[in-house]
């Protein structure tokens, strides 16, 4: 399909080139201003404008292509790297730690991580079966979508929220052995918010608010929200669910007893899980990479060229100098390294490079302590020999949520019907996250199962083949799960100026902190700076 911005596109760089012949790189460039295809000062990046650096920018300018070391492999500092290189720059990326992707870590079999103690884990995992020890889904409106479908990454739907789940409050009356299904929780709040709905427009209190013609739309809403009766009451029906489903003729199942009285309902507090659904980072549909969430970064590193991505070379320093950059690092073999280039882009953990040998001054040190990742969130990962909440729980996906320490329990959205699965058996934050991380890994899955148990019975502790855990403020050159940065502030501006020849990247670097897809923006914003000052010097 031929688009009117297409045509538009086109028809500006034939002008382009008929103006070129003859012209100086100067003339040449002021006259793409002129139209808009070239990056001016004016045209600073804003934050969901995106014109990527292109290859014809230099050779319709004449400059000389720059080179860029690009701190970090993940998915900020590899996405970098790809935009920068798409468009001619020489780059080089150097990861401190023994693989790339970051916080997107995949843990598959024979996968080995040790920590800031030195606490070492390797995985015993079946083939095909891997845990997302960090991202783990992506929202549909994410740019993250549109670089695994330009890397060609293949990807599944991720269900993030599951009507047959388990809802688990143990603190407010669920029992070991009675989890309640997200859809029974879900009728009982809807349908007792609708009868008091109801009741409260009948009696006349809404009446300042709303029309006659309001009340009686409320009402008719009420009736099917809520599943009420013909005189406003809520007395459950099948949205609940049944112990028996309905099956041949005249075979009209068992439904589920209950409900209970508005009081019970109300104190479940499960109602507290809902707007989940509707969270704009969170809504279903989501999705994920095939195979894990570290494959995306496979596909970056192939397009950037093995040989630009050095790893287990923990830079040590960062420099400006009169003429670009110097970056010291450790290479692989043991021998510190020094690279010059013209610029560098760091998007390694920013309370980490407050640690760097630096000359960028004590201000951007302090703004980088600032936006520290530092909060700690952690997972682990149970390996089964059988897939018993799909077999007996019916569960194929999804997560169950519980007032428990450990949080949430994920199932696998992959490998359906196959006969191991492993499930995520914690994912918890702040202080519940210290509590595993305190403990050792046996310890961790001890707890976990023991919580575990609670909802899906003794499988769970008996079908148990192996575990592998993470603590995130304890992985070395990551020590913390995400940053939530004010944006507003004076330092998150002067971070985005950069620091000489120096650009921050990061996901602590945009308006999406704790996503790929605030990543790739914080990448994006410094590949458009540095770009735009190398075409306008
Ligand atoms: P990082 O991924 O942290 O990469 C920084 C890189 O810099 C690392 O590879 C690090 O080793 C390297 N580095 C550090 N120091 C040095 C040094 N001295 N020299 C060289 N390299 C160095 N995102 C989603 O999109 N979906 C999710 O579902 C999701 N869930 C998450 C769950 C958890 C538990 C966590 C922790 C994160 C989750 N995220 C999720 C967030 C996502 O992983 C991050 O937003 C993303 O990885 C940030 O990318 P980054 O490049 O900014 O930083
Ligand atoms: N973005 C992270 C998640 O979805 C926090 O789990």
């Amino acid at each position: 399909m031929v688009t009117d911005e297409m045509t538009i596109g086109v028809s500006r760089r034939n002008f382009l080139q008929a103006v070129g012949v003859g012209s100086s790189a100067g003339v040449m460039f002021a006259t793409m201003g002129a139209v808009g295809l070239a990056p001016t000062a004016a045209g600073q990046p804003k934050n969901e404008s995106w014109s990527p650096p292109r290859e014809s920018d230099f050779t319709l300018t004449g400059r000389s292509r720059k080179k860029v070391v690009v701190v970090g492999a993940g998915p900020a500092g590899l996405a970098s790297a790809y935009e920068l290189q798409k468009a001619g720059y020489k780059v080089t990326v150097l990861e401190a730690r023994h693989r790339v992707g970051g916080r997107t870590l995949t843990i598959r079999d024979g996968d080995s991580e040790t920590d800031v103690n030195g606490v070492r884990q390797t995985a015993r995992f079946g083939d095909g079966i891997y845990m997302n020890a960090g991202a783990g889904r992506i929202a549909q409106w994410m740019v993250t979508m549109d670089y695994l479908r330009e890397l060609g990454v293949p990807y599944e739907v991720f269900t993030n929220a599951n009507a047959d789940a388990y809802l688990y409050n143990e603190r407010t009356g669920s029992t070991p052995g009675n989890p309640t299904r997200y859809r029974t929780a879900k009728a009982d709040v809807f349908g007792y918010t609708s009868e008091l709905l109801t009741l409260a427009t009948d009696q006349g209190a809404l009446d300042q608010k709303l029309t006659a013609a309001d009340k009686e739309n409320l009402r008719s809403f009420l009736r099917s929200w809520g599943s009420l009766k013909a005189d406003g009451t809520y007395q459950g029906g099948s949205n609940r669910g049944f112990s028996e489903y309905p099956s041949a003729w005249n075979e009209h199942g068992t439904p589920l007893a209950g409900p209970g009285s508005v009081s019970e309902v109300l104190a479940s507090r499960m109602g507290q899980y809902f707007p989940f659904e509707i969270n704009w980072e969170q809504s279903m549909l989501m999705f994920q990479p095939k195979g894990g969430m570290d494959t995306t970064y496979d596909y970056f590193v192939r397009a950037i060229g093995k040989q630009n991505v050095h790893l287990d070379s923990p830079v040590t320093g960062v420099r400006n100098t009169s003429s670009g950059v110097t970056v010291s690092y450790t290479a692989k073999n043991g021998k510190p390294r020094e690279i010059d280039a013209d610029f560098a882009i760091v998007s390694a953990p920013a309370g980490l490079m407050r640690g760097w040998e630096t000359n960028w001054g004590p201000d951007i040190d302090a703004a980088l302590g600032e936006f520290a990742l530092g909060s700690p969130a952690g997972k682990i990962g149970l390996q089964y020999r059988s897939r018993f909440w799909e077999d007996d729980h019916r569960i194929y996906g999804g997560i169950t949520e519980t007032d428990m320490d450990l949080a949430h329990i994920w199932y696998p959205s992959y490998g359906y019907g196959e006969r191991k699965g492993l499930l995520v058996g914690y994912y918890n934050t702040g202080t519940n996250a210290r509590t595993y991380a305190d403990m050792a890994p046996k310890q961790r899955e001890l707890r976990a199962v023991e919580q575990g148990v609670k909802i899906h019975g003794a499988k769970y502790r008996t079908e148990l083949e192996s575990s592998f855990s993470i603590a995130w403020h304890k992985v070395p050159y990551i020590e913390g799960a995400w940053a939530y940065p004010n944006t507003e502030s004076s330092r998150f501006k002067q971070l985005q100026q950069g620091a000489g020849n120096v650009y921050f990247a990061g996901d602590w670097m945009s308006e999406v902190s704790a996503w790929q897809h605030g990543a790739f923006w914080g990448a994006r914003y410094a590949v458009q700076a540095l770009h735009t000052r190398v075409m306008t010097t």
